[in-house]
């Protein structure tokens, strides 16, 4: 079994079943709790019930699936559950999901009676390759994405290639965005072996390979000062199209599908002002559009899509802040990027001609 370390904590891959007894029982924790959504309590908890030792040792927290649960409302619905099941310093909090639970879980493990610890057991290819590495935890707040949260590292990251068989197909490609941008913004060669793969269905190999590239990034640079900078390509405009579709659409935008739709406008902007050759942007492009097709943007969401933005985290002094690409596998990072060159960027996305296959 392969095994990484992060900011002071392991990551294991494949076969987690003695690793995860082992540390649940290292611990010596008091109690111990899991966190499932609706579909991970169906399709994962059975699995992961049969991997431990203690089986029925635990007590289950569950929330509704979906982004509408990284709220405060089901953080309080959490730490409520915590308190009444009489959850102590010394308790563990398994999350046991994908980005949603995650991101939720972290959050109200590292603020229940000043931070207990936890651990992620992620079951997406998104929270498998991104959302459990890192130690981002957080909630939205009026559909503002991650507006509330800290930097906590879990205790341990166990990743299992086996959840991902009942993923629905949307949601590995929801995934797959991420995997996508580790190679364009680190490792050109990950971007060919990419396109040389099977992405309806991405290997164990490939999940362990874009793990190591988000690690790499996160533990050089844990809080975000400077380089980690550079795992938010695509994603000043992919937030904001994010939100404004959760905000207007019946069946919203997975976060990859924002994420692929963002790209494409800063692939755009990294060869206006990054460097980012001509051909390389159009392959990009290319590349994404065959898998996610086009979001219908038009002149009536730009203005909504900027107001979105200028309350991005990351911008500087009132001035909108994009991660860009100087080449396929090098980014840089803290492009401030004028209203005018952001709606430039959109109306070159509206513009582009996609047939589907
Ligand atoms: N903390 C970070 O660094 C970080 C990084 C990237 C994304 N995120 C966050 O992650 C979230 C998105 O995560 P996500 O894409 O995993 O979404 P998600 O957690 O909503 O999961 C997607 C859907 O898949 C279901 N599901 C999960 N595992 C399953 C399985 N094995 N089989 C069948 N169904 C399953 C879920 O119930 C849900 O319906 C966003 O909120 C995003 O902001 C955080
Ligand atoms: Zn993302």
């Amino acid at each position: 079994m392969d095994k990484l370390e992060s900011i002071n904590y392991p990551i294991y891959f494949n076969g987690i079943t003695a690793q995860l007894n082992n540390f649940i029982e290292k611990g010596n924790y008091s109690r111990f709790f899991i966190l499932t959504d609706e579909h991970t309590a169906i399709h994962c908890l059975p699995y992961l019930q049969e991997q431990l030792t203690n089986k029925d040792d635990f007590d289950l927290i569950e929330i509704n699936a979906g982004e509408e649960s990284k709220s405060i409302d089901f953080c309080v619905g959490i730490w409520k559950m915590l308190i009444d099941f009489g959850a102590d310093r010394n308790s563990l909090l398994i999350n046991l999901g994908g980005g949603v639970v995650t991101d939720l879980g972290g959050f109200a493990a590292s603020t229940y009676k000043r931070g207990i610890d936890f651990i992620h057991i992620p079951t997406t290819l998104l929270s498998q390759v991104d959302a459990s590495v890192g130690g981002k935890t957080g909630i939205d707040i009026d559909n503002l994405k991650n507006i509330i949260g800290t930097f906590t590292q879990p205790k341990a990251v166990f990743i299992e290639h086996a959840f991902l068989k009942t993923l629905p197909a949307r949601q590995i490609k929801s995934g797959l965005a991420e995997m996508l941008k580790h190679g364009l913004i680190a490792d050109a060669d990950y971007w060919e072996l990419l396109k040389n793969s099977d992405l309806n269905n991405p290997d164990s190999n490939l999940v362990y390979k874009s793990v190591v590239i988000k690690n790499k990034v996160v533990t050089e640079d844990p809080t975000e000062r400077g380089l980690r900078k550079i795992l938010n390509f695509g994603h000043t405009i992919g937030h904001a199209i994010e939100s404004y579709s959760l905000e207007h659409d019946t069946d919203p935008l997975t976060h990859g599908e924002a994420i692929a739709a963002g790209m494409i406008c800063e692939a755009y902007l990294s060869h206006q002002k990054a460097g980012l050759p001509l051909e390389a942007m159009q392959e990009i492009i290319e590349r994404l559009l065959s898998i996610y097709g086009k979001y219908p943007l038009d002149e009536s969401c730009y203005t909504m899509l900027n107001a979105i933005m200028k309350k991005d985290k990351k911008n500087q002094g009132g001035k909108i802040n994009c991660s860009l690409l100087a080449q396929i596998g090098v980014a840089v990072v803290d492009n401030i990027c004028t209203d005018d060159e952001l709606c430039e960027s959109l109306k070159y996305y509206s513009s582009l001609t996609y047939a589907p296959a």
